[in-house]
């Protein structure tokens, strides 16, 4: 039977609840505490949330305030006479689920004398909160974080720091989370499993945050917490343990960083740190969605039963860089799935009478779930009574609310107005979508791609990490008034999201060609010293790239050849500048391939001086046709 269609809601797995990329304060010392959380929360809204809320430490429980919304919603309800002197505070930017009261953070256990707020993942939660139920605990909201202020109250008799050394035995996934007990009034615990937590010593208390920015105005005297660690810390004394229990020395480190550079991690702008977020932010997209066997757990990903054998068809929409995600998703379902798949602009779908066929699933792709075209789009699908769904980076977004099955990408908030890791994490999640589809509609053998996408955060971080400067060739390209990006297959749609990226944040004219489509026309334009980036992400159709790119040569052209490094070699007698990347299967290698196109678009914008998370004349979100 197939599968039948209604609005994502909360009986719906697609919206099965997990929270990400959220801010995370915490104090314990002489001064009241919620000065400093609100204005820790405060200091961290840069990032991105949908709720925020406060736990303050009383003697006969803990006080908890929490709000969907923006911070001033809890500002507006928390009552600022409280005079605790230990407390803990959350922004909330969730991936997966509605932003609401409820699902808001702190979350606190049965009696109301724990409160806890946490960052990431849970992977197994439903089997916690199974277990914890069946022992007669009570949840109250959808989420993942619940478990933590249950698993420690399950350790009642225990001190806080060992019920937290017991709850990070139980959970599995990538996480940080800091709780605080009325038992113990003095004491903030931290546990910090793959998501950053920062540990500030003050003249007056100690400070716990998720980003340094929040404890920029109050100390820069931090300690680094390891993956794995737990810290207690009192107004007195800080403690970290190890994995295995044992206390360790942690060297303090003195921050020079400005507020405004902390925001961005210490990188001089939001594009370059989201550039170098990128493995991670690969990470936590796969992260729970793969099973032991190499399978996609389609519920995860956020498809339900029997979703994939009624495809016939694939329509996907989207603008922008999403538009060229979609490019490459193409490639990738036709081959790998046989199903056909047809790509339209969403400001071109909406107005165009779109033949859809029976059996066409309509995929609105975007990173902001806010885009107008996008959403008319989906509107003409669904008004045509065709299932549609989406893929977004935006929990609670419009187009979240609108359609039958959301499939998140879970990149966090992306601030640079140049989309970059928003795009990749759409790779991964198109990429696991088309091997889902050639799963149950492909009778072709064909080797499993799971492992190559799972092998892309490890070299795409050794890579961001030995990056080198390009010196002359970003001259070149930054005293170009054009340059022509070329590349066959697939890799067409890589170049066009390169000279997008170029465009955008340089302000350089740039065109983007099928390699072999040059000699039709725009090889005119190919004189002395004219950049063309030729893109070869799997060196796939190699030798007919060499015949375009030995075209240009003849012009006078100068070619930048990105290339796996095992084939680099090829290039020495052509390119001016070849830039390598990692030898991976060449189905996957497309995501790798997106990493040097935006370094380049970002060297030059930054050499030429220009605003590069600002770009002149664009949105990060287009919300008006
Ligand atoms: C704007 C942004 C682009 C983005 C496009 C689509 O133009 O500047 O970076 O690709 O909108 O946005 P969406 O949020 O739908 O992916």
């Amino acid at each position: 039977m197939p599968p039948q269609y209604r609005q994502a809601g909360p009986d719906n797995p697609s919206r099965k609840v997990i929270t990400h990329v959220c801010g995370i304060v915490g104090y314990t010392g002489a001064d009241p505490a919620l000065p400093f959380l609100l204005e820790g929360l405060e200091r961290l809204e840069y990032r991105g949330y949908d709720s925020a809320g406060v736990a303050l430490v009383e003697p006969d429980g803990v006080y908890v305030e929490k709000a969907a919304g923006r911070l001033s919603s809890l500002v507006a309800i928390v009552d600022k006479s409280r005079p605790a002197h230990v407390g803990i505070g959350h922004t909330r930017w969730a991936t997966h689920g509605p932003p609401t009261d409820d699902n808001a953070h702190p979350h606190t256990d049965c009696t109301g004398r724990i409160a806890a707020i946490h960052n990431g993942i849970i992977e197994n939660y439903r089997e916690l909160r199974a277990e914890l139920q069946a022992a007669g605990h009570v949840f109250s909201s959808e989420t993942d974080t619940e478990v933590i202020p249950h698993l420690l109250e399950a350790r009642a008799g225990y001190s806080l720091g060992d019920a937290a050394l017991y709850a990070r035995q139980r959970l599995e996934g990538a996480y940080a989370f800091l709780a605080v007990s009325a038992d113990e009034p003095d004491a903030v615990v931290a546990v910090r499993q793959a998501s950053p937590l920062v540990l500030g010593l003050g003249e007056t208390g100690n400070y716990l945050a998720s980003d340094i920015t929040a404890l920029l105005p109050y100390t820069r005297d931090v300690m680094i917490l390891d993956n794995g660690e737990m810290a207690v810390i009192t107004g007195r004394d800080v403690e970290i343990r190890d994995g295995a229990g044992t206390v360790v020395e942690r060297a303090v480190s003195h921050i020079e960083w400005t507020a405004e550079e902390a925001s961005r991690g210490g990188y001089p702008h939001f594009m370059l740190k989201e550039i170098m977020e990128q493995p991670d932010a690969w990470s936590d997209c796969l992260r729970g969605r793969i099973g032991a066997d190499d399978s996609i757990l389609l519920e995860e990903l956020g498809l339900c039963p029997g979703d994939l054998e009624s495809v016939d068809r694939i329509q996907l929409i989207a603008a922008g860089t999403a538009y060229h995600a979609c490019l490459i998703a193409q490639r990738w379902i036709e081959e790998w799935a046989r199903v056909p798949v047809r790509v339209d602009v969403s400001s071109e779908f909406r107005y165009q009478r779109p033949i859809l066929s029976p059996g066409t699933v309509v995929v609105a792709v975007s990173q902001s779930g806010e885009t107008a075209d996008t959403l008319a789009g989906v509107s003409l699908a669904k008004d045509a009574g065709f299932p549609v769904w989406a893929v977004t980076n935006v929990v609670g977004s419009t187009l979240a609310r609108e359609v039958h099955r959301v499939l998140y990408t879970r990149a966090g908030p992306e601030v640079s107005v140049c989309s970059t890791k928003a795009y990749t994490t759409q790779l991964l999640v198109l990429a696991l979508l088309a091997d889902a589809l050639a799963g149950v509609h492909s009778t072709e053998p064909r080797a499993s791609v799971i492992p190559h996408l799972q092998s892309l955060p490890g070299l795409g971080a050794e890579w961001l990490s030995e990056r080198r400067s390009l010196g002359p060739a970003i001259t070149r390209v930054a005293s170009s008034p054009s340059v022509f990006y070329i590349g066959r297959g697939v890799d067409y749609a890589v170049a066009l999201e390169g000279q997008l990226k170029l465009k955008e944040i340089s302000y350089i004219h740039a065109e983007a060609y099928p390699a072999g489509e040059l000699k039709h026309g725009t090889l005119a334009l190919i004189e002395q010293g004219v950049p063309v980036v030729a893109v070869m992400s799997s060196g796939a159709l190699l030798p007919k790239v060499r015949s375009n790119i030995m075209e240009v040569r003849a012009r006078g052209g100068s070619v930048l050849a990105v290339i796996p490094e095992s084939l680099a070699g090829e290039m020495d007698d052509l390119a001016e500048t070849t830039i390598p990347i990692p030898t991976t299967d060449e189905r996957v290698a497309p995501i790798l391939a997106a990493l040097p196109l935006q370094l380049l678009a970002y060297d030059v914008a930054t050499s030429l001086g220009r605003d590069v998370d600002k770009p002149r004349n664009l949105a990060k979100s287009v919300t008006v046709e």
